[in-house]
Parts: C-alpha cells; structure tokens; sequence
C-alpha cells in the first residue's frame, strides 16, 4: 500500500515494498510501524484493497506534508482496480473522524499538484496551505462543521 501510495500516474509501475521500504521519502510514513499514536485502517475485501494511516512528525525529521509536531499527517492508496468506487473517500472519512477522536487538532498531507485526489481531499474538508515544488500541502482542521 505504500507503493501504491507513491506513485499516482496510472501510467507509472508501483514500487515494490523493499524499493519503497530503501526510499527515505517514503519509508519515514511507515517504518517502525507501529509507533506511539500511529493509526491506520485496511479495506478488504478477499484481500487488502486500500489502506490509509496516519503518524506524526517532528521539526527534526518530517516529509513534505509536515505543519506541526501535533498534527500527523496522512497517507492513502487504493489498489489501482478498485479505484472510483468510494473506498478511498470511506477510509478517508473514518481516518479524519479517528483523529478527532482521538483530539489532534488537524490532518496534513502532501498531494502532487497534477493528482486528481486533490478535489477528493477538498470534498473532505482539507485546503491547500502551501507549495512545496510541483507537491501541495494541505491541512484539514479538527474544528470544521463538515
Ligand atoms: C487517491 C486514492 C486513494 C483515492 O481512492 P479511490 O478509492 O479511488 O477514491 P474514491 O473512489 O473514494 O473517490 C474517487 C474520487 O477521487 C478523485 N480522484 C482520485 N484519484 C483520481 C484519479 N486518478 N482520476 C480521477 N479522479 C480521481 C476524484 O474526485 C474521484 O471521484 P470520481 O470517482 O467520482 O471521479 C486512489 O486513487 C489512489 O490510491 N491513487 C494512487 C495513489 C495516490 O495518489 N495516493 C494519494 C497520494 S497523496
């Protein structure tokens, strides 16, 4: 799922474990899993098809979608065939309502410019706070209606 999460052009192979695993920008949003306050959900259905986890950071060592040590930020793949049937926006929903619950004040990401699951991330609430190259980072406040 990591691989998956790396890669979001359809036309681009999916990473191996072990490649994303050996890739520092990648590997720091799953290794040691699990550490104190990390939270993920799986979808399955015959099998993993979507997952989506969040972790936090510090100022010390954090990726691109970093704003705050108290606010973890989120990672997210489905497997490409079962794409656009909903599984994304369902973890997605029950990943942000786990945060609340568990009283983090905001969820941040880092989403390429060019990804389509940007407008996905809008319709759950986050906004795009900054540009980091051809990535955006964006926040979702705990403190929203919707
Ligand atoms: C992003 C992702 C997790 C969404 O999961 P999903 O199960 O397909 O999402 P849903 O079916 O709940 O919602 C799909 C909506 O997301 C948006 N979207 C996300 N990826 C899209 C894509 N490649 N093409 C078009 N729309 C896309 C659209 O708004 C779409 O709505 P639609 O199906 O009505 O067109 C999945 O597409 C994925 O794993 N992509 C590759 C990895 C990736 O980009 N991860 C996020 C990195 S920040």
């Amino acid at each position: 799922m990591l691989g998956e999460s790396a890669v979001w052009r359809p036309d681009k192979p999916t990473p191996t474990s072990d490649q994303v695993l050996a890739d520092p920008r990648y590997a720091l949003y799953l290794v040691g899993w699990p550490r104190q306050g990390d939270y993920g959900l799986v979808a399955e259905q015959d099998g993993p098809v979507g997952a989506a986890w969040y972790r936090t950071f510090t100022e010390a060592s954090h990726g691109y979608g970093f704003v705050g040590e108290d606010v973890p930020e989120l990672a997210i793949a489905v497997i490409a065939s079962r794409r656009h049937e909903g599984i994304g926006r369902r973890l997605l929903i029950d990943l942000i309502d786990a945060s609340v619950g568990q009283g983090y004040p905001a969820l941040s990401l880092s989403v390429a410019e060019q990804n389509p699951a940007r407008g996905l991330y809008e319709s759950v609430g986050f906004v795009s706070v900054e540009k980091q190259g051809s990535s955006w980072t964006m926040v979702r406040h705990a403190a929203r209606s919707n």
